[in-house]
C-alpha cells in the first residue's frame, strides 16, 4: 500500500516562533515518527508537504490512503484548510471532515455542541473585545484563553484571574497577541483528565490519562508547563469505576456530537464535588513518540507506536 504522508514543511513556517516555540520541533519529529512507523509497516510512504500545490502532488503520487500529520502551515487554523483540499480529492485520508475541525478548532462551537448533548462544560463567555460587559452569571476565578489556539498558546501564570481589573488586561492581551475573540470560562480548578478514543463506526476508548499538577507553580496547563513536558501524568489514572464510566461515556457522546473519525483526545477537569466538566476536543491530537498524550495512552492500552499509526492509516483506507 502506497502511504501519502502529508505535513508541515517548517521550512515555510512563517508563524511568530516566539508565540509556539516549542512547535515547530514537535511537527517535524512526529512526521519522522510516523514516517518511520509506516516503514516499519512495510508501507511504502511518500512524503507531501501541505501547500497550495498537494493536490496535484497527491494526485501524481498515485497513493491508496493519505496519512494527514499537518497541523497547520501558518497557523493551527489552517489545519482545517489543509483537509478541506484533501476533501476534494477521492483518496481516503486519517482523521476528521472539514466541517468536525471547525467544529473542534473553535473551543466555542464545541460547547454549545457539547451544551446540545448533555455534556457538562464550563460556564463561558467570548469576548471579541476589551468594551464587553462581563456576564454577571460568571463566577470568579476565571480562566482566559485564545479561543481557537492549541498546545496551551496563550495560557500563562496570569491566564486565572480573580477580579474585573486582571479579568480585562488579560482579555486585551489575548485578542491582542493572537489576533482572536479571548474565550473567559469558570476555572474549574480539580483533578485534570484527557481521553483518547479511536475509531470509526466503533469506538475504542484509551485508559485515561491523569495530568499531575504536583510542585508545578500553578494548577493549569501553561504554556511553558506544557512545552517542557513538566508535569507528571498518570496512566490508567486512578478513579473509581463509576468515575471512570462516566468520563468515556462523555467522552465517545463529544466524539459523536462533532461528527468525527478516526481519532480524537478530549480534555476534561473536574470541580471540587468531583463532576467532570468538559474543556475542549482535540481533533487533531499530537502523536508525538514519548511526549504527546495520544500515543502515550495507546501504549498504556496495548497499543504500540507503529500499531497506532497502522490502525488509523486503516481506518482510513478501509473508508474508500
Ligand atoms: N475552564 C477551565 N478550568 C480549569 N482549567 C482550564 C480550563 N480551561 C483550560 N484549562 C487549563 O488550561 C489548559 C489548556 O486549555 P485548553 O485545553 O483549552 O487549551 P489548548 O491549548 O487547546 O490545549 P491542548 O494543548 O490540549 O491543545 C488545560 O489543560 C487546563 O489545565
Ligand atoms: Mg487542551
Amino acid at each position: 500500500m502506497r502511504v501519502g504522508l502529508v505535513y508541515t514543511d517548517t521550512n515555510k513556517n512563517t508563524r511568530n516562533i516566539s508565540i509556539d516555540p516549542h512547535g515547530t520541533k514537535q511537527m517535524n519529529k512526529t512526521v519522522e515518527a510516523i514516517k518511520l512507523a509506516l516503514e516499519n509497516k512495510n508501507y511504502e510512504v511518500i512524503m507531501i508537504p501541505a501547500d497550495i500545490d498537494m493536490l496535484t502532488r497527491i494526485k501524481n503520487a498515485n497513493v491508496d490512503v493519505i496519512f494527514n500529520a499537518c497541523t497547520g502551515i501558518r497557523t493551527k487554523k489552517e489545519q482545517a484548510n489543509v483537509v478541506g483540499m484533501l476533501e476534494l480529492l477521492d483518496i481516503p485520508f486519517v482523521g476528521s471532515s472539514l466541517s468536525s475541525h471547525i467544529f473542534g478548532l473553535h473551543k466555542e462551537i464545541s460547547k454549545v455542541l457539547f451544551r446540545k448533548m448533555g455534556i457538562p462544560t464550563p460556564n463561558s463567555q467570548l469576548f471579541y473585545n476589551a468594551d464587553m460587559k462581563l456576564d454577571g452569571n460568571l463566577r470568579f476565578p476565571l480562566i482566559v484563553k485564545p479561543e481557537h489556539e492549541g498546545s496551551s498558546l496563550g495560557i500563562d501564570e496570569k491566564s486565572v484571574v480573580y477580579n474585573e481589573k486582571t479579568l480585562y488586561e488579560k482579555v486585551r492581551e489575548v485578542i491582542n497577541t493572537f489576533n482572536q475573540p479571548a474565550l473567559v470560562e469558570e476555572y474549574v480548578g480539580g483533578r485534570e483528565f484527557t481521553i483518547g478514543i479511536i475509531g470509526d463506526k466503533e469506538l475504542k476508548v484509551f485508559e485515561i490519562l491523569e495530568v499531575i499538577y504536583s510542585k508545578m507553580e500553578t494548577n493549569f496547563m501553561t504554556v511553558s508547563i506544557k512545552a517542557k513536558d513538566a508535569a507528571g501524568f498518570e496512566c490508567p489514572a486512578n478513579i473509581d469505576e463509576e468515575l471512570e464510566l462516566k468520563l468515556k461515556d462523555y467522552a465517545k457522546k463529544a466524539f459523536r456530537a462533532l461528527e468525527l473519525r478516526d481519532y480524537a483526545r478530549v480534555d476534561v477537569r473536574l470541580d471540587k464535588f468531583n463532576n467532570p466538566f468538559f474543556i475542549e476536543i482535540n481533533t487533531l491530537p499530537g502523536l508525538e513518540p514519548g511526549y504527546s498524550d495520544f500515543p502515550k495512552m495507546a501504549e498504556k492500552s496495548g497499543i504500540s507506536y507503529d500499531d497506532l499509526i497502522e490502525e488509523l492509516t486503516l481506518l482510513a483506507y478501509n473508508r474508500r
